[in-house]
């Protein structure tokens, strides 16, 4: 087992003018489940790979332990990587499969046999042992890219969108599995998704990218709670937070007719003359008087447990596509379209961030 640091770690892609990781500093602690998350192209799969030795690092190093393995190739890295279409070799059984790593590396049969069957146990796939992929349904092809990673017993697991072909029931239920069974076995693990839900529910900690930098790395908690910047907000939580423009005035910020105090510390940093306020569906509350946003509901959306509501803010300028609102609401009384709410926004769950650079304000 190993820690992993990410050493302001540059890929350029020849033609491509910005690079696709840029200057990742990162460090994953031995043992540590980390998820790299972010929007389609962000470089997930690119940050993956220079660990894996895939990809090329321009600039900067990876270091694995306390071995700086920026110039080793893949095979001596001691990692195992589980790919989105498990690329398990169709004449091959199983458990040739799992073992095939084993084979290779010239271990003796009786102890590829052995490490096998023990992957299989701890995968529930030892029934399956003989048959050949294509023969398995896709959720038990996934436990064998599993199982031929664990058979490795590497340093570092590394996978890349492992449940994507999975469907989205089957995935719920795996991810549970994958990250416990990581829980077991102590290895290190950098987990790749787009899914932030999936980024929350299996991460240590989660770090989140956006065009090749890192935005921020912390735990599912800390990064829910306090967003580093608008980026990181709007990105985590679904339905998202609710992101506004307000103009700032003397003691707050002015938005939707309504004045929502900010502190003078706040107030202070800001650049401009406008910020930009964040406020999660489930920070609204229905309230009367002063400081109350109006918002006129479009569509309200019934779930059982919840209820949200999709609307505008009533009094802002109608081409301004941020004033749209979702707001959480009581789901046994739920408003109808073409009401009006009037919500306020629970003070210690607002976050405001400068509107020109993203980053939020103290
Ligand atoms: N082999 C490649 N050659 C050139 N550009 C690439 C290559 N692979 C990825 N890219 C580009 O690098 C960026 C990051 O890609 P990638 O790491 O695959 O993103 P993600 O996995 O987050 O979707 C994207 O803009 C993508 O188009
Ligand atoms: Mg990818």
């Amino acid at each position: 087992m190993a820690s992993i640091t990410y050493d302001k770690a540059t890929r350029r892609y020849a033609g491509s003018d910005r690079p696709a990781v840029d200057a990742l500093d990162l460090e994953i602690a031995d043992g540590e489940f980390l998820v790299l998350v972010g929007p389609s192209g962000c470089g997930k799969s690119t940050s993956l790979r220079m660990l894996a030795g895939l990809e090329d690092i321009d600039d900067g190093a990876v270091w694995i332990g306390d071995r700086d393995v920026t110039q080793l190739p893949p095979r001596s890295r001691d990692i195992a990587m589980v790919f989105q279409n498990y690329a398990l070799y169709p004449h091959m059984t199983v458990a040739q499969n799992m073992g095939f790593a084993l084979k290779i590396a010239g271990r003796p049969a009786s102890e590829i046999k052995q490490k096998v069957l023990e992957a299989a146990k701890l995968l529930d796939i030892e029934q399956y042992l003989d048959r050949k992929p294509k023969a398995l349904s896709g959720g038990q092809r996934q436990r064998v890219a599993m199982g031929r990673a664990i058979v490795r017993e590497p340093q570092v697991f590394l996978m890349d969108e492992p449940l994507s072909n999975l469907d989205a029931k089957l995935r719920v239920s795996t991810r549970t599995q994958i990250a416990a069974l990581q829980r077991r076995l102590g290895v290190t693990t950098v987990y790749v998704t787009h899914d932030q839900v999936e980024a929350m529910t299996m991460g240590d900690r989660v770090a989140v990218l956006s065009d090749g930098l890192l935005m921020q790395c912390d735990t599912p908690r800390a990064l829910y709670d306090r967003p580093a910047n608008a980026f990181v907000a709007g990105f985590i939580g679904s339905p998202a937070m609710n992101l506004v423009t307000a103009k700032l005035t003397a003691d707050g910020a002015e938005v939707g007719g309504a004045r929502v105090p900010l502190t003078r510390e706040t107030i202070a940093a800001a650049d401009g003359d406008t910020v930009t306020l964040g406020f999660r569906p489930e920070a609204l509350e229905v309230a009367t008087g002063d400081g109350t946003l109006p918002i006129k509901v479009e569509l309200v959306e019934e779930l059982g447990s919840d209820a949200y509501v999709y609307g505008k803010l009533a009094e802002t300028d109608a081409a301004d596509n941020k004033s749209n609102v979702v707001a959480r609401v009581d789901p046994r009384t739920p408003p109808a379209m073409g009401d009006t709410l009037n919500l306020r926004i629970r003070p210690d769950e607002l976050h405001v961030f400068s509107a020109t650079s993203g980053l939020r304000l103290p």
